[in-house]
């Protein structure tokens, strides 16, 4: 499973991406927005770091607005991925830009139709958002099995990036039904590798340890 990170702060993805762990970044506008940086410097700072897909997402609702924007955020990278709404001009962008070979992200889905309609128009990622039908009382969750069994029964090669993430269940569960991405905030990427047994465990280790009065390094 590929781990991205959900998030426009250049801090947060240079430290993580240390780590080793992060495949790539997505944004969107409002992240842009709570950032209070200008977008395309902010790519260009989050291109240079993150070789794995970046996410910028189109503003224009209309087809042609949203084919121009993406081929102008395109140009800033080859791993832009260009973000797209799943309306019928956002799949009509998607179709475009897919065949000019550039990755395309289906954003905002919320049904197995809609993520059906983003594979067919040649999405390299589809964004199911799980958090946000969590919130209204739908299954999150249950979206992503369905998408991921539509997907085998046609050997659909768009990657289920499972979005709106709100806590570690959400990646192992998503991991449990084989999602591709999980795009996650930083903290729920941080929070992933702890558990109290780990820290309970190791402040046991080092009291020993200090007992024996040795050094590895000295
Ligand atoms: C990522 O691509 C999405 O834009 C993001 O995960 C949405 O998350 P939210 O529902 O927490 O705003």
């Amino acid at each position: 499973m590929k781990f991205f990170i959900d998030t426009a702060e250049i801090d947060d993805i240079r430290d993580l991406s240390k780590t080793g762990l992060v495949d790539g970044v997505t944004t969107n506008p409002s992240l842009i927005a709570k950032s209070g940086r200008d977008f395309i410097e902010v790519l260009d700072e989050i291109c240079a770091i993150v070789s794995g897909p970046v996410s910028a997402e189109v503003t224009a609702t209309d087809a042609d607005g949203m084919i121009s924007e993406g081929l102008k955020l395109a140009a800033r990278a080859k791993n832009i991925a260009v973000k797209v709404p799943l309306t019928m001009d956002g799949l009509r962008a998607c179709r475009t830009l897919a065949d000019d070979g550039i990755m395309v992200n289906v954003t905002l889905c919320f049904s197995t139709a809609q993520a059906l309609l983003a594979a067919k128009a040649g999405a390299a990622f589809i964004s199911p958002f799980v958090g946000r039908l969590d919130d209204i009382g739908q299954s999150g969750m249950q979206l992503i099995e369905e998408i991921r069994e539509v997907y085998d029964n046609y050997d659909f090669s768009t990657e289920i990036l499972v979005a709106s993430i709100r806590h570690t269940m959400h990646v192992v569960e998503a991991a449990l039904i084989g999602a591709d991405v999980a795009t996650m905030p930083p903290d729920v990427l941080r929070k992933l590798a702890q558990h109290p047994l780990t820290d309970k465990g190791l402040a046991a280790f080092l009291q020993d340890w200090e007992k024996t009065g040795q050094v590895i390094l000295s």
